[in-house]
């Protein structure tokens, strides 16, 4: 395969799950339009996207997910209103939104999990590599993560996975990897050959420490890994279990990445990735600090 054929253009969104963890604010509104401080979760995917040299994005929809659709589109209603009473700020600000990056949106019927989802992209994905971003996992670094794991598979041709540590007592919690050094690279140990995936292992039964983020990027070939995946835990086909095919058949790599990650799907991950953002916002940070420092915790 030649350098160019490796660059990865595009990416699939997967936003189509139902969001039980985020009940009730997620009966009639998706997890992913969530907002953060100021923008909705999957904005900041996008932006990562963007950052990362992606230039097609895939998100995958359902039933009840049309804000996702109008919060990437135009709003000339919204922008003639701005203009009229002289916002240039904020029209620019709403303009730029719809204005990232080229948008297609394909329909999971019903949501049979993470691996159908991504199944569902296959038409779109075409015959290259692409990249894989959770819509309500939020990451922050130096340096995207999905750029990170991207120069791995542009430079070594393998799809690799973006994977951090998390406390042996949180283990059963994520998809947890079994993995080798890889062969020498300019990623040192960071960079390591995936043997195996386990999904949410008691602990003490955990194969390593290092859990699987919700950032990947894969070569075409895993879409017939998921067409061979059956159903696995709640009759949900699991991407892991498509992921474990790929290991052994294609090879796998796992990259301890340069960031840290919120689960914004999950109530406790969406405060703590609220509080930080708002922390470092130039407008309210600082008042925002003198607060929680006044609150009698
Ligand atoms: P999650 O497991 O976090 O999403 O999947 P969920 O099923 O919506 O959440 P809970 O557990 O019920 O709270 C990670 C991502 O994959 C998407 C979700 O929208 C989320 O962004 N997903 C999940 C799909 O697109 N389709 C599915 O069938 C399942």
């Amino acid at each position: 395969m030649t350098q160019k054929s490796r660059r990865v253009r595009k990416a699939v969104l997967p936003a189509a799950g139902l969001g039980t963890r985020f009940l009730p604010a997620t009966k009639a509104q998706p997890k992913e339009m969530l907002p953060v401080v100021d923008k909705p979760l999957i904005q900041y995917v996008v932006e990562e996207c963007l950052a990362s040299g992606i230039e097609n994005i895939i998100i995958v929809t359902g039933r009840g997910k049309n804000a996702i659709e109008d919060h990437f589109d135009n709003a000339p209603e919204l922008e003639r209103f701005l203009e009229n009473k002289g916002k240039t700020d904020q029209v620019e600000m709403v303009r730029s939104i719809s204005n990232m990056v080229h948008f297609s949106y394909t329909r999971q019927k019903e949501p049979l999990g993470l691996g159908h989802a991504v199944l569902t992209a296959r038409e779109l994905v075409g015959d290259e590599p692409f990249a894989v971003l959770l819509g309500d996992v939020i990451i922050r670094g130096p340096c995207p993560a999905t750029r990170q794991i991207a120069e791995v598979y542009e430079e070594t041709g393998i799809g690799t996975i973006a994977v951090e540590p998390v406390p042996a007592e949180r283990t059963h919690l994520y998809g947890v990897i079994d993995a080798q050094p890889a062969e020498p690279s300019r990623w040192g140990q960071r960079l390591l050959r995936v043997r195996n995936l386990v999904e949410k292992p008691q602990p003490g039964k955990a194969p390593s420490n290092l859990a699987v983020t919700g950032r990947y990027v894969l070569p075409p070939e895993v879409f017939d890994c998921l067409e061979r995946t059956s159903p696995g835990s709640g009759g949900e086909i699991q991407l892991t279990d498509a992921l474990r095919l790929m290991a052994r058949e294609h090879g796998l790599c796992a990259l301890a990445y340069e960031g840290k990650s919120y689960d914004a799907g999950d109530k406790l991950g969406f405060l703590k990735a609220t509080v930080e953002i708002a922390l470092e916002n130039s407008e309210f940070g600082e008042d925002f600090r003198a607060y929680l420092r006044g609150l009698k915790l």
